[in-house]
């Protein structure tokens, strides 16, 4: 199979993180006979540093030629300091996010038992902890209109929502809950927000279609408090953009390491794949950071591309990495390693296709080399 895929590597650790990505996926097309050709460009603050603008219409085009996308992260606190300025790293997502018309984002929280001890909470409220976050990503209060008063004094940012926008999203929610444990959990504020009311009319409509999802309903407010306390309970949450983006940051910390998640963003256009993490700007260039959430997320991309044992091996060889130690600081600061070793020992896994025939002698070379 030949794939194209559109690099954006981006901010902070962001290009760190994608090379260690497409270290797995060269590995990937090695051991399987894939190519992936990669296109580079940029995105963000680096964008905005060398263009004066946060996404450029040809790296829109270029997106939309592609098979995929393939995104490290943006953000530069330089940009944040400063509430009135109009040019922001964070107009280069969101726009790519709407010209691809990736509606539907997925986020899957999974936890892992050598992460337990880094978790906020207890494990016996770890246990069986393993739902998606189905957030809404094109619509709502990100979208809408946006006013300020020239004194500076009001502002508004209009949330609205279409019947048609509820609709494609839950599709894929009640899709993926089928595929799951067939629970679905709808969160939104129905009984302040006339377009939380909207969302639930659409979803009591539609669940008569898929009689064998069991669908809840919940305030985000109990949900925010749920998934801190009993996380277990929820299978697939489908939810506005907003309360997605709050929900899905409080999910990630109980995996133990909010560089453990990944996510796919798909819709009409090229869908695009992205670590849930930041650009994490103080550990950016030291080569420190946890790859292990944008090689997760190319996993994703190889399913998306149907390509499932593919994936499964790079699923295999972060798991592999995480019970054999192969981890950088944030899981374990006394023997870490660095970003790009970690990002080697996990291509060499794959490149091995992940069975017992391991390469010892090339695996204890490659660690050697980075200690
Ligand atoms: C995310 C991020 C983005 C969002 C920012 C960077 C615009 O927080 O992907 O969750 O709000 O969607
Ligand atoms: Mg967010």
């Amino acid at each position: 199979m030949h794939k194209k895929i559109l690099v954006l590597p981006g901010d902070g650790i962001g290009p760190e993180v994608t090379e260690q990505a497409l270290k797995a996926l060269e590995a990937v097309g090695e051991a399987f006979g894939h190519s992936f050709e990669l296109e580079y460009e940029l995105i963000g603050a680096k964008a905005i540093d060398e263009t004066g603008e946060p996404l450029s219409w040809e790296t829109i085009q270029k997106a939309e030629a592609a098979d995929a996308v393939l995104l490290g992260a943006i953000g530069d606190p330089k940009y944040d300091r400063d509430p009135n300025c109009k040019v922001r790293p964070e107009q280069g997502l969101l726009a790519l996010r709407k010209s691809l018309r990736l509606h539907t984002n997925l986020r899957p929280i999974q936890t892992y038992s050598v992460l337990e001890s880094a978790s906020p909470l207890k494990a016996s409220r770890l246990a069986g902890v393993d739902m998606l976050i189905c957030r809404e990503l094109t619509g709502g209060s990100y979208f809408g209109k946006k006013w300020c008063s020239e004194d500076g004094k009001r502002a508004t940012d209009e949330c609205a929502y279409s019947s048609e926008e509820v609709q494609r999203i839950a599709h894929r929610a009640f899709a993926a809950a089928r595929n799951r444990r067939g629970r679905l959990c709808l969160v939104d504020k129905a009984n302040v927000l006339e377009t939380s009311r909207l969302w639930r009319r659409e979803i009591q409509q539609m669940a008569k279609d898929y009689p064998d999802v069991q669908v809840d309903y919940m305030y985000v407010d109990n949900a925010a408090m749920q998934i801190a306390s009993h996380p277990s309970q929820f299978d697939v949450i489908l939810t506005e953009n907003m309360f997605g983006d709050i929900l899905s940051d409080l999910a990630s910390v109980l995996t133990g390491s909010l560089g453990m998640l990944p996510s796919a963003s798909l819709g009409e256009g090229t869908a695009l794949f992205e670590p849930c993490h930041g650009s994490y700007p103080q550990a950016a260039g030291k080569n420190i950071a946890n790859p292990m959430a944008t090689i997760l997320s190319a996993a994703m991309m190889l399913d998306h591309f149907e390509l499932r044992e593919e994936a499964k091996i790079v699923r295999r060889a972060v798991q592999w990495a995480l019970d054999d130690g192969h981890v950088t600081a944030d899981i374990d600061r006394e023997n870490a390693l660095t970003c790009s070793s970690v990002g080697d020992l996990i291509a060499i896994y794959i490149e091995e296709s992940g069975e017992l025939k391991l390469n010892k002698g090339r695996m204890e070379a490659a660690r050697n080399a980075v200690i």
